[in-house]
């Protein structure tokens, strides 16, 4: 792929895993070298757009910008998705039978179940004195608060939770073959639960699969395939990414004992601390775009077919933006307008369910745990592409 406009090329495979940080400082670096690169790493190449101002136009170009190319790093994926794969009308009709279940209201209608749940498991690790945070905990609670949130039984999370692991292990390596065999067991589970919900309709209101199984677009009904798509993608977005923030928010707080006291003595900072959190550890270090007519875009000539990389993780720690980016700090002007979940129409349907599950566990664990420390020799090292830390051991007295 040769770049075009004479823009600076990048050579940097945002696939590999790194120390703790290490895409931060690639990214940063990137970005202040210049505004924009053209990455030659993937077959069709991509621009990358590393600048709030920019990042931020990018994902309100979504009519000539769309998400034919969800991630600029595997432009070739073949996995349906919906809401994601959708655009224009016909995706703001479908996020209209999706919407209601993840409004703030009906998040706030989960709040004593997450709760609950929380401290349920914390009630199981705590007298242990250690665990492997992600693979132990970060990554079980929101499989749960998934299961509950579409009306499935939290018991479930026993044998859903590997499937989940191992379909996500595949895709981020581009292995779609291998991802196949998990996606058909968690496809066949949510068949069960579609056939269930018809034969037994719950409260559509309550009952997401219910709700689906009853919804129409554009008078006619939703197909299983469609369901189970939509299912399956809401999944898909939501377990990994609320895992990933987590192990990022705990080894920020096992390592700066000023802040993690803070949150322990003023719990009511905790959700201004997540949403701190959530701008300076953007884990979707990027959303990928496709051009569907040729333009020109503040100076890069774009050509139809081209793949756009919209750098959240570089426009979150942009200086221009926000004023020493590497610091933790509450109540920083201009907190709410980060891009951690996207912006424009296909931002994160999930977002505060989110930040619910965040400040839950954050007020829960520190109530049970509160000091802990990281194991000495741990190595903290985090997965390319969709960033994750793939091991946090943490240790505390019991
Ligand atoms: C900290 C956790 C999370 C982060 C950082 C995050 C981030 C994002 C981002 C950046 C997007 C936009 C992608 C794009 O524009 O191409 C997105 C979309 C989405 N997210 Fe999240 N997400 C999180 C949690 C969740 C949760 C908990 C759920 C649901 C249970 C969820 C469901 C979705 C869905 C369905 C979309 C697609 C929306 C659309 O295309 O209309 N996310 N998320």
């Amino acid at each position: 792929m040769t770049p075009r406009s004479g823009c600076p090329v990048s050579h940097t495979d945002y696939t590999s895993e790194s120390e703790i940080y290490g895409h931060y400082a690639l990214l940063d670096e990137e970005r202040e070298a210049a505004r924009f690169h053209f990455n030659d790493t993937t077959e069709r190449g991509f621009w990358m757009l590393t600048r709030y101002e920019d990042v931020l136009a990018g994902f309100q170009k979504h009519t000539n910008w769309t998400t034919a190319v969800r991630t600029a790093l595997f432009p070739g994926s073949t996995i349906e998705l919906l809401p994601q794969d959708l655009n224009g009308e016909e995706h703001q009709k479908f996020r209209r039978i999706l919407n209601p279940f993840f409004s703030p209201a009906a998040v706030r209608r989960m709040e004593g179940l997450a709760h609950s749940r929380c401290v349920e498991l914390l009630e199981e690790l705590a007298p242990k004195g250690h665990c492997n945070f992600v693979a132990e905990f970060a990554i079980r609670y929101p499989t749960d608060l998934f299961l509950i949130l579409m009306g499935l039984p939290v018991e479930d999370g026993d044998f859903f939770l590997p499937w989940t692991e191992e379909m996500f292990g595949c895709m981020l390596q581009g292995d779609l073959d291998g991802a196949a065999v998990p996606r058909a067991k968690i496809l066949a589970y949510f068949q069960e639960a579609i056939d269930e919900r018809r034969a037994n309709p719950r409260d559509p209101a309550e009952d997401m699969v219910t709700r689906l199984v009853q919804a129409d677009l554009d008078g006619e009904p939703l197909s299983d395939d469609t369901i189970l798509t939509t299912c399956l993608s809401i999944m898909l977005a939501g377990l990994d990414t609320t895992r990933s923030a987590l192990g990022y928010i705990f080894a920020h707080l096992a390592r700066n004992d000023e802040d993690r006291v803070m949150l322990i003595e003023e719990p009511e900072l905790t959700r201004d601390a997540v949403e701190e959190f959530i701008r300076m550890y953007p884990l979707v270090i990027q959303a990928g775009r496709e051009v569907q007519e040729a333009e020109d875009f503040r100076g890069l000539e774009m050509a139809a077919k081209d793949v756009i990389w919209l750098g959240i993780g570089s426009a979150n720690r942009d200086p221009r933006k926000y004023e020493d980016p590497d610091r933790f700090l509450l109540g920083r002007p201009g907190l709410n307008q980060h891009l951690a979940f996207g912006a424009g129409p296909h931002r994160c349907l999930g977002m505060h369910l989110a930040r619910l599950e965040l400040a839950v566990v954050l007020e829960e664990w520190h109530k049970v745990i509160p000091h802990y420390r990281i194991k000495e020799g741990t190595e903290l090292i985090e997965r390319g592409s969709q960033l994750t830390l793939k091991n946090l051991e943490l240790e505390w007295d019991v």
